[in-house]
């Protein structure tokens, strides 16, 4: 048995030493085994509509710089200056066509070929020049730009296994291609990573905790009804990248319609996605999924707002969040508005739901202090079950067996569950090809 999870078929029972949540060994290994061989999120490629832009992120501890050069392409660099180190880019975004180091003034293009440096013929003929350097590798799908420091990680597509689905059940939704809108919610957090990753895509705790979200909702909708979440699965996507998906009932569940306007521009919308791609895949667009791409990065789609959300490991028992909001960009007035409204009140720092998560796992983290005493959490909810549903914990369980085997080597067997109804299942009728952000 693994020291980290056990995963007891017979009973049956899911539960995760805590330990994995306080011990800095154990986080020096995540640094080690998942983030130095996973392909990781750095940012959307809508982020950088001007060629020469760009902006400064951190992607497993290291700082990066997320480009779009001259000539238009996007780029990833080491935000490291190669003389003695000085950090090239200072800003958080900027339009700049040269990068240039502030303590000798090397200067570089977006490109990342040196453009000059000053007093040169200090060097002899024969110096290399250096350029800048770059993770391993960066590629993208539908726009989600990704980087990996591991040379020999299998290609993007494969790695993202049955999570590309997902990607497309939420880019299918614009003509135009979703793009991301300007601003961004940081906060951190005084708990594991891990405990917001299970949260992500955690539909048992939704009644509990957000009660008085749904309070609210019920209150400016004027009905609600939790039980349409009994039509819903968790869904195993490979590689350690899991979704709940719910039903297109689940549409009404969330969110704060400030007005019923935008309704019917929605709906014209929705309609010319059918005639396109068909009533299945229509219907389950229209239906709502939280999805976590191992290790770190959530896409939540609640219809009234789609998250997406960079999850930091900053210590043990620390974390940064990065969350931006994707939309079409086609959207009128109205319904942008209420978007924001909802980015802001249900998913923001400040709003009315994710303050609650944020207390609910720093009480964890500050009940890990007696991990001895209680080493073990459970996860097992739905194990017993042939089809699992948003409330159970398939999703999360998915996402630990990827994480133990990384950690520790240790392959544990999937899951075995009754097929996917069609409801989950249908197809896009045309697929557009995968790289494009259309
Ligand atoms: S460290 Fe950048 S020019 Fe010297
Ligand atoms: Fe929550």
């Amino acid at each position: 048995m693994s020291t980290f999870v056990n995963d007891d078929r017979e009973m049956p029972r899911f539960q995760v030493n805590r330990s994995a949540m306080v011990d800095p060994e154990v986080f020096a290994l995540e640094r080690d085994k998942i983030f130095n061989h996973s392909w990781l999120y750095i940012g959307h490629e809508t982020e950088l509509p001007k060629k020469n832009d760009y902006k400064t992120r951190k992607v497993a501890g290291r700082p990066l710089v997320f480009a779009r050069d001259a000539t238009g392409t996007i780029q990833v660099w080491i935000n490291s200056c190669p003389h003695r180190g000085a950090m090239l880019c200072r800003e958080d975004s900027a339009n700049a066509r040269f990068l240039t180091c502030f303590y000798h003034g090397w200067s570089f293009s977006t490109a990342g070929e040196m453009v000059s440096m000053p007093g040169d013929d200090a060097y002899g003929e024969g110096f290399e020049r250096p350029g800048l350097a770059s993770p391993a590798k960066v590629d993208s799908y539908r726009g989600f730009v990704f980087v990996s420091f591991d040379p020999d990680i299998v290609d993007l597509k494969t790695y993202l296994a049955g999570a590309t689905e997902y990607i497309d059940l939420v880019c299918d939704q614009s003509e135009q291609g979703m793009e991301i809108l300007h601003g961004t919610h940081e906060y951190s957090i005084k708990a594991n990573w891990k405990l917001l990753v299970e949260n992500s895509m955690d539909g048992y705790h939704a009644v509990s905790t957000h009660q008085r979200y749904f309070e609210m909702v019920l209150a400016a909708r004027g009905k609600l009804d939790p039980s349409a979440l009994a039509d819903s699965r968790g869904i195993d996507l490979g590689n350690g990248h899991a979704v709940i998906a719910g039903a297109p009932a689940t549409e009404g569940l969330f969110g704060r319609p400030l007005s019923d306007a935008g309704a019917e521009e929605r709906a014209a919308r929705f309609d010319r996605f059918r005639e396109l791609y068909g009533d299945g895949w229509v219907d389950r667009m229209m239906g709502n999924r939280n999805m976590v791409i191992f290790p770190n990065l959530v896409i939540i789609d609640l219809v009234m707002g789609v998250v997406v959300r960079k999850i930091d490991p900053i210590s043990p028992d620390y974390m940064e969040v990065t969350a931006w909001e994707l939309a079409p960009p086609e959207e009128g007035d109205e319904l942008r508005k209420q978007r924001l409204d909802n980015f802001l009140t249900f998913w923001g720092p400040g709003g009315l739901a994710s303050p609650d998560d944020v207390e609910a796992l720093e009480t964890c983290q500050t009940g890990y202090a007696a991990a001895r005493e209680l080493p073990w959490s459970d996860i097992s909810r739905g194990m017993n079950k042939d089809i699992n549903s948003t409330t159970d914990e398939l999703q999360m369980r998915t996402w630990w067996r990827r994480w133990n085997e990384l950690v520790t080597g240790e392959r544990l067997p999937v899951e075995t569950k009754a097929p996917l109804d069609e409801m989950f299942r249908a197809e896009r009728r045309h697929r557009s090809t995968e790289s494009t952000n259309a």
